[in-house]
């Protein structure tokens, strides 16, 4: 071809990259992997292996072992080994190895990028302009973090081992999304990566041993979900880390529940893209590119749901079908490649069957023609880039995570539509605005239930600013201040077992003029049970003095539907929760004498023993009064032209369970920060001493706590907490009670994915330090980061 001809044709000449060094690599293996272990690579104990293989080729890469209970078990027992060692090395000692790995990364970035791109299909644009080099700052940004360790997270401590599950769409940046902060803490890690993608990893494995890092600090074990499995049911380990399907994310809630296992979940999305018709149409249309056409499409966070003001719809799609002719579909190593390879042909079939659903049930399919030039290949995983209108939000979809190049349109009239529609998602892990109107895009950005928001553009991350979701796209965050703390534990205090105290049976003694029931406390008003029953409530001293309602599951979707109205709360200013609080504060106050009396009545303390419970409840009242309007979140800088505004939003609705010691305390430290935050709050109260939660609504109702806001039933605790852990409207539930208990609220919040805070069976001391501070400010809310672009 002459230039003369190039000129005329102006197509595209073939760009690949070269993979010289990587196929040295990958021949100097060409027996097979073993697993990294301890500082040392072994075979595995089991003679079980799998192949990993390109997907756009179908050629076969390398043998991988396929880790059994044996080499799980040695891998663990490795990371328990080196734990303290690691951790005594100070923030100063682990952050010079953090730095060390940074660099190596950067200094093998190339080879790394091409690595990822044989293994995984994902073009090497993306490789080495994203995954890398984010890759690499999550490394230097944790080295900061394990520096500043002790002065930022003073009364913290490393958690201890760490299990980390990751998969296939971004498998070096999910490792350093994962292993940076934890071993920054002073955690060791066992990491699993994806069976289809774990190259990058055992090459990372390599640069931990070149960067002298402590033998037994990172180990790595390749294989499929079984052996996901070993390290989640593994006893010795302290916490959890998953990202993946919300499938697997909710087997691993449930099979962790009553463990004691900390647990975070990076989970699936159905993010909206949300176009104003005032938006920049031409810039949005980029932006889907990015949303949904970025790692063909198998992003969690993938703008999915295209959701396009009326007027501006079909200019929109116009466009949008001019700019899908244009995507290079082809050989990922080509440089000139935008969609490269599905991970996996099961991936593929996937996608091809959720489209053909899609079709069925109402929608238009559209594909660009193939470019003459482009080297879409017939052999290998390739899916093109896909259009889908007349979609209804009831097709599959715009339900269902397609994890594939395919974008699903509808569309809206009013802003409103837009918010709603954004919402009707069991999803919330992102979504992203546009509009040139910021006071619009600002206005929307809050009510969007989404743990990112991205104003104006999208896919945007950086190691400075937390990613994680709300509803069932998991919870925790990984990033920034609040990743840190997710591998993080706090100091307590002794450890004593909680005790739930039985309630003693009715001896037939009874004081008189007491047979009036203290109702339920739902919606603002005293209501009667729905079971008609009553319970005794029984004195220290063994004699019946008065009866509670006995609350049922109607009960508790009565009181979980009078929350939901009180939504307003979310919205209130922080000043007024403020002033409420404080209001409770003085109610309480005034009727600080009988309070005393009801805790020497029920409990048996002693008079002075009393007052002070009742003056440190007034205390916390006075305190999260005064965090309501000062827990602020942060303004970050990331590495663009703009900022990331980290909000803290309240969970929304939470379950409180309260415990039998220090029953009035108790149950005020725990319900003033959920309300302060802003959520609205479903109380079951001791169930030995339920008389000081009944007498506390009448201190609300003089508060002007508007109705629902706080809500109480009495009656068998942990059987009611269970029923709020199923409750599909709960969002979080904190308990404080049994290690049974306390197990049966995480096994029921399996099922919508709800964040526990729970103690499992361990006493927490209410009089103490660990009985108030930012750590239940932390546990009551959610950090949404919306993302701002400025300028031009
Ligand atoms: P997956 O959730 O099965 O795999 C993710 C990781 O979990 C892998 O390392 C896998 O080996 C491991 N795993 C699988 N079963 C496990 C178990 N029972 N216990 C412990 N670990 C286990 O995801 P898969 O099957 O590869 O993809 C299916 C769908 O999941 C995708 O189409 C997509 O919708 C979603 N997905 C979402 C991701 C995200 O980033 N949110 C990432 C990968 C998949």
């Amino acid at each position: 071809m002459t230039i003369k001809d190039i000129f005329n044709d102006m197509s595209y000449g073939p760009a690949p990259e070269g993979t010289d060094k990587v196929d040295q690599w990958l021949a100097g293996h060409k027996d097979g992997f073993g697993l990294y272990i301890d500082g040392k690579w072994i075979g595995s104990k089991g003679d079980k292996s799998f192949t990993s293989s390109n997907p756009a080729n179908g050629k076969k890469l390398a043998k991988l072992a396929q880790a059994g209970d044996a080499d799980v078990d040695a891998a663990v027992k490795a990371a328990r080994k080196a734990q303290p060692k690691w951790e005594s090395l100070g923030g100063h000692g682990r952050a010079k190895y953090l730095y060390a790995l940074a660099r190596l990364l950067q200094k093998h970035a190339r080879k790394f990028a091409v690595l990822e791109t044989l293994d995984n299909g994902k073009p090497i644009r993306e490789t080495r302009d994203i995954d890398i080099p984010l890759a690499v700052r999550h490394f230097y940004h944790h080295a900061g973090w394990a520096q500043l360790q002790e002065s930022e997270f003073p009364e913290h401590t490393a958690i201890g081992v760490v299990g980390q599950i990751i998969p296939w769409n971004f498998p070096l940046l999910m490792l350093a999304w994962k292993v940076a902060p934890a071993i920054a803490a002073g955690n060791t890690v066992v990491l699993k990566p994806a069976e289809y993608t774990s190259l990058t990893a055992l090459m990372f494995a390599e640069l931990c041993q070149e960067a002298g890092l402590p033998a037994g600090v990172v180990n790595i074990v390749t294989g499929d979900g079984s052996t996901g499995e070993l390290l989640v049911d593994h006893k010795d380990v302290d916490k959890l880390a998953f990202t993946g399907s919300t499938e697997v994310g909710r087997l691993i809630k449930a099979r962790t529940a009553g463990t004691g296992k900390k647990l975070t979940l990076e989970l699936g999305g159905k993010s909206p893209f949300i176009v104003f018709d005032d938006a920049d149409l031409d810039a949005a249309v980029e932006g889907l590119v990015d949303a949904i056409w970025f790692n063909q499409g198998q992003v969690c966070c993938a703008g999915s749901r295209l959701l396009v003001q009326e007027g501006v719809e079909q200019a929109l799609l116009e466009k949008i079908r001019l700019r899908m002719q244009t995507l290079r579909v082809g050989d990922p190593l080509d440089k000139n490649t935008d969609i490269g390879a599905i991970v996996d042909k099961v991936q593929k079939k996937r996608i091809e069957g959720l489209v053909q659903q899609g079709v069925e049930q109402g929608a238009t399919l559209w594909q660009p023609e193939r470019q003459p030039d482009s080297a879409f290949p017939d052999a290998g995983c390739f899916y093109p880039p896909t259009l889908l209108t007349n979609v209804d939000s009831s097709n599959i979809v715009a339900i269902e995570e397609i994890f594939g190049p395919v974008l699903s349109v509808l569309s809206f009239r009013t802003q409103k539509e837009a918010i709603t529609l954004a919402n009707n998602s069991r999803y919330g892990l992102a979504a992203s605005v546009w509009s040139e109107n910021l006071n619009r895009a600002l206005d929307v950005a809050p009510q969007l239930k989404a743990g990112v928001v991205w104003v104006n553009c999208t896919n945007q991350f950086d190691a400075a600013c937390g990613f994680g979701g709300y509803r069932e796209s998991g919870f925790g965050r990984e990033g920034g201040r609040e990743g840190m703390f997710e591998y993080l534990a706090p100091v307590r205090g002794k450890t004593a077992a909680e005790q739930d105290l039985p309630v003693p049976e009715v001896s037939g003694q009874q004081q008189a003029g007491i047979d009036q029931t203290a109702k339920l406390y739902i919606g603002g008003k005293q209501a009667r049970p729905d079971s008609g029953n009553s319970l005794p409530v029984i004195s220290a001293k063994g004699v019946q003095i008065g009866l509670v309602g006995e609350g049922s599951r109607k009960d508790i979707r009565n009181a979980v539907e009078a929350a939901f109205k009180a939504e307003g709360w979310s919205r209130t200013s922080a000043h007024n929760r403020a002033q409420i609080l404080y209001y409770i504060a003085e109610n309480l106050g005034y009727r600080a004498d009988e309070f005393t009396a009801r805790l020497v009545s029920l409990t048996g303390v002693d008079k002075k023993q009393a007052q002070r419970e009742v003056e440190l409840s007034i205390e916390r009242l006075f305190f999260y009064a005064a965090w309501a309007d000062k827990y602020d979140g942060a303004v970050h800088q990331p590495p663009l032209k703009g900022v990331a505004l980290a909000m803290n939003e309240p969970l929304g609705i939470v379950g409180i369970g309260c415990p039998d010691a220090a029953p009035l305390l108790a149950m005020v430290s725990m319900l003033a920060p959920v309300i302060a935050m802003g959520n609205r709050a479903v109380l079951v109260p001791s169930q030995r001493f339920p008389l000081l939660a009944t007498d506390l609504y009448q201190v609300l109702e003089t508060s002007d706590v508007p109705a629902g806001v706080v809500n109480i039933v009495t009656g068998a605790r942990d059987s009611l907490m269970q029923v709020l852990a199923d409750h599909y409207q709960v969002d979080g539930v904190w308990y404080c009670g049994s290690a049974e208990g306390s197990a049966r609220v995480e096994a029921a919040s399996a099922g919508n994915l709800k964040r526990n805070w729970v103690n499992h069976g361990i006493a927490r001391d209410w009089f103490g330090a660990e009985g108030a501070g930012r750590e239940f400010l932390r546990e009551a809310t959610q950090v949404k980061n919306v993302w701002v672009p400025y300028g031009d």
